[in-house]
């Protein structure tokens, strides 16, 4: 059976610098494959384009070059890269779900609710949705008492566990985790861990990008290596 989620080939993008008149790559030839229940991880030095490859597939920026073929809960293909910002929208409510590296939500916000909005925008009451993001945040060890509060104050592993939550909560068949464990203590890190094997048995599909290694070894069912785009013309720049 065809349980491919994803499949991403050729994928490239760079950037056109205005003030020095040339474009920077941010990454170049990115072929990968993401399967229902599997996790890929993304691998290579900083500046690869790790990132990169994850807001290109979310959407965050349109890619420069690259077919992006995601199938939906009905079966059907698309490319992400073509795909309208209508569809997009539909597609983060519904089925792709990113946990970026830092988290963004709105100032005065409770912690809760941050966790909870995904659930509401799927149409979820509140009260319901509220329960779900409380469960949640139990397990990832977060203290009642930071609840009721805007995550704005919280430490860097605080803030990551909320984002996490807002990430897991609405259970998309397809996540994007970059660096979901890169400020959380090692206890924090195994209910994670744990959290990441459940939606793995669920079928959830998920490309991750991980601070250490061990957790590509635990986790990965397949490894992609980026390696950092060559800048052209850096040659002959650092030459004259
Ligand atoms: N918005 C941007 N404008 C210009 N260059 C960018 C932008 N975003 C990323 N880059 C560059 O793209 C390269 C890859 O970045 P990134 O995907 O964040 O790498 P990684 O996640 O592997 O560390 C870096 O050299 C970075 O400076
Ligand atoms: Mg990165």
């Amino acid at each position: 059976m065809d349980d491919i989620i994803l499949c991403v080939e050729g994928y490239a993008k760079q950037f056109y610098l205005h003030s020095r008149q040339r474009l920077i790559p941010s990454a170049a030839q990115v072929d990968l494959t993401v399967r229902a229940g599997q996790l890929t991880a993304l691998i290579g030095p900083t500046g690869a384009g790790k990132s990169s490859v994850l807001k290109g597939i979310y959407r965050t920026y349109l890619p420069s070059a690259g077919r992006l073929i995601y199938t939906d809960a009905h079966g059907h293909k698309l490319d992400l890269a073509l795909a309208g910002e209508h569809r997009i929208l539909e597609l983060r409510q519904r089925e792709i779900g990113f946990v970026t590296q830092f988290l963004h939500c709105l100032p005065r916000q409770p912690a809760l609710d941050v966790v909870a909005e995904p659930l509401v925008i799927r149409g979820a009451t509140r009260e319901a949705a509220r329960k779900q993001a409380a469960d949640l945040l139990e397990r990832l060890a977060v203290p009642q008492r930071l609840w009721g509060v805007p995550p704005a104050t919280f430490s860097g592993g605080e803030k990551q566990r909320i984002n996490l939550a807002r990430g897991l909560i609405a259970r998309p068949r397809l996540l994007l985790l970059d660096e979901p464990t890169a400020s959380l203590d090692s206890a924090t890190t195994e209910h994670v861990i744990t959290l990441i094997e459940e939606m793995k048995q669920d079928g959830i599909g998920m490309i991750a990008i991980f601070h250490h290694p061990a957790l590509v070894e635990r986790l990965a069912d397949a490894v992609v290596a980026l390696s950092p785009p060559v800048i052209a013309g850096a040659l002959i720049e650092t030459i004259a």
